[in-house]
């Protein structure tokens, strides 16, 4: 296990830059060179990076009696924003956000209610309300969301042969990372992404979308605006962020709506059948506890909420990566 502090080295670290100087530069650099072009203490930076180095984060080599600094293959693909599978943003917003709301898990435990008030002094009765507090936080949570699914968006939309579906709604769908490697899996199939409206307006002003991606935008409330019609709903990362009350509104809304043949794709990440594993859902869990109002469920549990809603063909997937598919059929 890494020791207490690594994960703030790590947040600093990408805060900083450093991953990001290290990947332009031609060639390793000292620490004083990372200090002067990030605008950082001597002193500071020196201790950061031999701790980066500990962490495996970067590479130093002594050349004439000077320690230079590399970034490691994992910092290059993973930490650089140059990076096509960068996870730079979700680590800002972790760091900024989550990180500390975390830091009041023993009172989210004894309330059952996420922290934004503790945290940031954000009433949370509008869970959307508090998690978009600003433009900038709006903005940091969508790239953060976008950067995950660089890495593990493949595999979650080819769990299942979607081919089936020429016209999906991704409902909550954001800024658009699924809906991307939807149509780049399924070029016959058009993907209307589904979200409130500041949100899509982000997304249309700060993500590129090419002119001829077949994927358009409806701005809208789920809980009470008419939905597109299609023949398949995306919910990805959705359901964990309401109670079941919520879940079953939105999922009975979704079955009037949809077709006989129809169907709903669920993506989250899902628990053992007794709760107690796998660990990355149970703090995945927990972390909804301390940001929504909702949590990761087992497979009988969105079996149960989904048959409710007049969805009773489903199938569970699980991908061997930290999100998992469920396929259900009207
Ligand atoms: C946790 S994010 C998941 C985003 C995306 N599906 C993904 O997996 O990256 C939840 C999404 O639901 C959207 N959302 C929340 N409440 C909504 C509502 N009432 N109507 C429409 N969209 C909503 C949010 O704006 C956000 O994009």
């Amino acid at each position: 296990m890494a020791p207490f502090h690594s994960l703030e080295v790590l947040f600093a670290a990408c805060e900083l830059g450093v991953f990001d100087l290290l990947a332009e530069a031609p060639e390793p650099l000292g620490s004083a060179a990372v200090a002067a072009r990030l605008g950082a203490s001597a002193r500071g930076t020196q201790l950061l990076l031999d701790a980066c180095v500990s962490l495996k984060l970067l590479e130093a080599e002594t050349r004439g009696g000077q320690a230079l600094y590399e970034n490691t293959e994992l910092a290059s693909t993973y930490l650089a924003r140059s990076s096509p599978k960068s996870q730079h943003h979700m680590l800002l917003y972790l760091g900024r956000t989550t990180y500390l709301c975390w830091g009041h898990l023993a009172q989210a435990v004894r309330e059952g209610k996420n922290q934004y008030l503790k945290a940031f002094g954000v009433p949370s009765e509008e869970l959307f309300t508090a998690i978009y507090r600003s433009e900038g936080e709006r903005l940091q949570f969508m790239r953060g969301l976008q950067a995950v699914w660089s890495v593990h968006g493949r595999r979650v939309m080819a769990a299942f042969d979607l081919s089936p579906f020429p016209v999906v709604c991704d409902l909550g769908g954001c800024a658009g990372a699924l809906a991307k490697e939807c149509v780049s899996l399924y070029p016959a199939c058009h993907v209307t992404i589904f979200d409130i409206p500041e949100v899509v307006r982000t997304a249309r002003k700060h993500f590129l979308f090419g002119e001829e991606e077949p994927i358009s935008f409806r701005e809208g409330d789920f809980f009470r605006d008419p939905l597109p019609e299609a023949d398949l709903y995306i919910l990805a990362r959705v359901l964990h962020d309401w109670a079941d009350d919520k879940c079953a509104q939105l999922l009975a809304r979704i079955g009037h709506v949809c077709k006989p043949g129809g169907g709903v794709l669920v993506i989250e990440s899902l628990l053992d059948a007794d709760g107690r594993g796998p660990l990355t859902t149970q703090l995945y869990s927990l972390n909804m506890l301390t940001q929504t109002e909702g949590q990761e469920r087992t497979p009988a549990q969105y079996c149960a909420l989904l048959a409710s809603a007049g969805f009773p063909d489903v199938q569970c997937k699980r991908t061997g990566g930290p999100y998992d598919a469920i396929l259900a059929r009207k």
